[in-house]
């Protein structure tokens, strides 16, 4: 999807992205970082997160990861330009005030619920977009009221889950490694509940597959 494609009035667009194993896999047992993405892939996580206004993941992340969802321009190939927001979904204020998100180095909102908001580190600027959790298109009509008009989602398991099953994303683009993970331990790329059937089941179509470095992206839509 082009760069300049307009969003609808109640969200931004949304692209969502990640990587994982050829099984499908984002990380290792019980969640363990397992840096999939070869330096081909990174450049190309840091062109979409170049693109995007904001930039949005799970509280499970911020414990598992830390990351800093911060823009390499180099990689991205871009001089310097304004950071894209760093939104994290905490219903309960798990965020830890060390988190590296909250560094200052870029704007961090925290979306949560109005009972989570008080447990929330003092400082942080928050969204509360439910009583008890997070409704995804209060957040998304947030985000849109800010002036976010394109959103990247990085994950993780659950928040994919999320944003895949109520189809309120435009595009999913899935780096795949040529690596096994395996066992029963290791984060599948869609968390959240059980599908019974295919009546269940959420179909994508697929509009390409490209090699990058030694794996490959395959881009769907809904
Ligand atoms: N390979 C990749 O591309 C990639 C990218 C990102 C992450 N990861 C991996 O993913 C794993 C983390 O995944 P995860 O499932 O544990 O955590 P997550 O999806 O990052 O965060 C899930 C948490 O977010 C909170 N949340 C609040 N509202 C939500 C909503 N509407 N929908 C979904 N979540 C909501 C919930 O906690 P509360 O109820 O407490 O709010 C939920 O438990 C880690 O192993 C990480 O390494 C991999």
């Amino acid at each position: 999807m082009a760069a300049s494609t307009r969003p609808p009035a109640d969200r931004p667009i949304v692209w969502v992205n990640c990587a994982v194993s050829l099984d499908g896999r984002l990380a290792f047992a019980r969640g363990a970082r397992a840096r999939l993405s070869g330096p081909e892939d990174l450049d190309r996580v840091h062109r979409m997160r170049a693109e995007s206004d904001a930039i949005l993941i799970g509280v499970g992340t911020v414990a598992a990861d830390d990351p800093s969802l911060r823009v390499d321009w180099a990689r991205a190939g871009r001089p310097p330009g304004r950071p894209p927001l760093r939104v994290v979904l905490d219903a309960r204020g798990r965020l830890p005030p060390g988190a590296r998100i909250l560094d200052r180095s870029a704007p961090t909102l925290v979306a949560t619920s109005a009972s989570g908001r008080d447990r929330l580190p003092p400082g942080v600027e928050t969204v509360v977009a439910g009583e008890e959790s997070i409704d995804l298109d209060r957040l998304l009509a947030a985000l849109r009221e800010r002036g976010v008009e394109r959103l990247m989602v990085e994950g993780g398991a659950r928040v994919l889950a999320s944003v895949l099953r109520s189809r309120r994303f435009d595009r999913l683009t899935v780096y795949y490694a040529p690596v096994v993970i395996g066992g029963s331990l290791a984060p599948p790329m869609v968390a959240g509940r059980d599908t019974a059937g295919p009546e269940e089941l959420t179909a994508l179509k697929l509009e390409g597959v490209a090699r990058l470095g030694a794996g490959f992206v395959a881009t769907f839509v809904p």
